[in-house]
């Protein structure tokens, strides 16, 4: 079993969506009870708060479960998770800040989109609906690839 923890700013927007996402392609592709999943947030503006009503939107349009609670990236789920994914480069650094020392299972989420490999998931939260169909394109991509990933290391 492999812990997977996605992290952005507010977790209400990104990381709730990259989590949904994750479980249902888990689901889609019958691998369910190989992994956990859960998503937190590196500052503390949306503690205890649903996903943003969009996240939670484009998440329904597309037939994608979603449900969560907001929390704060803590140092000790450095320990506990296998794998933390950061949806920007800021996401990546406060991580690492917080945890204050290197994590093997550390990558940024764009690392497993081959077209624009390191690029930042875009911050949805200041404009529009169509942001928000933006990042689950691009979530869903990334995410494809970060499984095939899991599955090759561990088989
Ligand atoms: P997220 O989006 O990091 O994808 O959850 C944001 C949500 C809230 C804020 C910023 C980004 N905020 O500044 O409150």
């Amino acid at each position: 079993m492999k812990n997977i923890l996605f992290v952005c700013l507010g977790n209400i927007c990104r990381s709730p969506l990259a989590e949904a996402i994750f479980n249902h392609q888990i689901k889609q592709r019958n691998l369910e009870g190989r992994f956990t999943s859960d998503s937190a947030g590196t500052s503390n503006y949306h503690i205890g708060e649903d996903p943003d009503t969009r996240s939670i939107a484009s998440a329904v349009s597309h037939g994608v479960d979603i449900s969560h609670k907001g929390r704060q990236f803590h140092y000790l789920d450095g320990k506990k998770f296998d794998y933390i994914l950061a949806m920007d480069k800021t996401n990546y650094r406060d991580i690492i800040h917080e945890m204050g020392n290197k994590h093997e299972g550390l990558f940024l989420m764009r690392e497993f989109d081959e077209k624009n490999k390191g690029a930042d998931v875009p911050d949805p939260y200041y404009g529009g609906e169509d942001g928000f169909e933006n990042v689950f394109q691009i979530l869903s991509v990334s995410i494809n690839n970060f499984i095939d990933f899991l599955l090759k290391e561990d088989h």
